[in-house]
């Protein structure tokens, strides 16, 4: 039952109080101990004892407790009706807490907000999943139908911040080192990444389809061509690929490219980039060991039984990060149907030793490729290599896998071109940043830090994508839907 009173405040708050300008953020309180202020955010919590009413305000920044006491009226009337999730100003004395009421664990527990008036911005319904704990006890289905929601509690909005600011780091760090921040397109062509594309069909070209890329693989090699030296993209990659606790069908790497390099120039680079990310931003993680230590694809498979082994010491410290590298991967292996076909990436090259191999087409299963993956416990964060950039080496990497001329000049003609003008030696690597990122904040699985993840079957449950699309686009598209 609303009361008058509380009617005629909403009344006022609605005809006349606008948004005041002058609020400042909870976690600015404590600076102004004595004052009165204006803040504003959702309400976290309301308990009621009676003639004091406590509420717990939250914005981007922090939490704070308030009290309306019964001598403030209008505040006091209007306390009394919030709930959680409504959106409210509220002026009030910022006051110390006696001594015997400071709560240590909180950023703001020496201080109380006592509530002089509220404007109610926004109400809301009763949330369909609570926001206030770690969310782990909430099915994940709600959890992403409702993002939005889920997104504000404290732990999904320090996720999605410190990934802001592993972001900023690294984009500083790389600038700093003269690489230049480059996009290239998404609307693209079917590219061998070694999995299946997502397809955009063509209004103008009806039966023709971009792909949207897999990763920037062919763009950054022809950014090399290009003259720029030294590229960097934090770059958003489709594969339609089963999803798992890992994986996403759309996700972000930290792709980088260099000209005139060799392996361990990309490796040096990328080793000081990850060292000092974890150093500045997650200061309480320890690396294990310093330089990374390599390890080849060999003894990886034959010690761990897998080229993405967990070197950790101690695997019950959530703050201890064991990188390393995993080198000399073979270039090659033999599909069920006895085809070769390549293990990493087919722009790759071989190492110096095994290019003869590579160009005489001999001794296959033996090359080993310019290749390299970063390893973070037990998981593959990153994978990259020094490229062919000679037309006819790249020609033989087609080839080996039994693609005819005609294939490879129709696919991959830009590339062999590209070459052939002048390309200079180069390579590269690519970061799966939602992975790093999940390691870094101990997550269980990369949809923990990606703001608007999908389900394990593709789906956007928020959105509900992929939908149906209208009979006049599928006509516009020249499409049929066959069942
Ligand atoms: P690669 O395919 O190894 O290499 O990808 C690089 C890194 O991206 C991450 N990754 C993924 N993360 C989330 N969801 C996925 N579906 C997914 N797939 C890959 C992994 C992986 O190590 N163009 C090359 C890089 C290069 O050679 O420079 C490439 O894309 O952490």
């Amino acid at each position: 039952m609303t009361s008058p009173l509380v009617k005629k405040i909403k009344n006022d708050n609605l005809n006349s109080k606008a948004l005041n300008m002058k609020r400042i953020y909870i976690k600015d309180l404590k600076s102004h101990i004595g004052s009165e202020v204006t803040i504003a955010g959702w309400v976290d919590i309301r308990r009621d004892h009676g003639k004091l009413i406590f509420i717990d305000l939250r914005d981007a920044s922090g939490k704070v407790q308030m009290v309306a006491l019964p001598n403030h009226k209008e505040g006091h009337a209007l306390a009394n009706t919030v709930r959680p999730e409504w959106v409210i100003q509220v002026t009030g004395n910022v006051n110390k807490r006696p001594e015997k009421l400071v709560n240590k664990g909180e950023p703001n527990g020496e201080i109380e907000i006592e509530i002089l008036s509220i404007v109610v911005l926004n109400e809301a319904e009763t949330p369909p999943i609570d926001v206030r704990g770690d969310g782990k006890e909430i099915g994940e289905e709600s959890r992403l139908k409702y993002r939005y929601l889920d997104l504000r509690r404290p732990r999904m909005q320090k996720n999605v911040r410190n990934r802001h600011k592993v972001i900023k780091l690294v984009r500083d760090i790389m600038d700093k080192d003269g690489f230049i921040e480059i996009e290239t397109p998404l609307l693209t062509k079917s590219t061998p990444e070694g999995s299946r594309d997502y397809v955009v069909p063509s209004r103008l070209e009806k039966g023709k389809f971009y792909a949207l890329p897999q990763s920037p693989q062919q763009y950054k090699q022809l950014l090399m061509s290009a003259g720029m030296e030294k590229y960097f993209q934090f770059a958003r990659c489709m594969r339609d690929e089963d999803t798992r606790g890992d994986r996403q069908p759309e996700f972000t790497q930290m792709d980088l490219e260099m000209s005139f390099v060799t392996e361990e120039d990309i490796m040096a680079i990328n080793e000081k980039t990850l060292i000092e990310v974890v150093k500045t931003i997650y200061p309480e993680k320890k690396i294990q060991q310093i330089p990374f230590p390599r390890i080849t694809y060999k003894e990886a498979m034959s010690k761990y039984g897998n080229d993405k082994p967990d070197i950790r010491t101690d695997k019950n410290d959530p703050n201890l990060l064991a990188f390393c590298w995993v080198v000399d991967f073979p270039f090659f292996e033999k599909e069920d149907s006895g085809k070769w076909t390549f293990t990493h990436n087919p722009f790759s090259g071989a190492k110096p030793e095994y290019l003869k191999n590579l160009m005489e087409m001999k001794d296959i299963g033996s090359i080993i490729a310019a290749q390299y993956d970063i390893v973070l416990n037990g998981y593959e964060i990153g994978g990259g290599s020094i490229r062919n950039h000679n037309a006819e080496a790249l020609v033989k990497v087609f080839e080996i896998m039994g693609y005819e001329r005609e294939r490879i000049e129709k696919n991959f003609g830009h590339m062999l071109r590209a070459f052939k003008t002048g390309t200079p030696p180069h390579g590269g690597i690519a970061w799966g940043l939602d992975r790093f990122m999940m390691l870094l904040e101990n997550e269980p699985n990369i949809r923990e830090v990606i703001p608007f993840a999908k389900t394990g079957e593709g789906k956007d449950l928020m959105m509900e994508s992929p939908s149906d699309i209208s009979k006049e686009q599928l006509i516009e598209l020249g499409i049929k839907i066959t069942q």
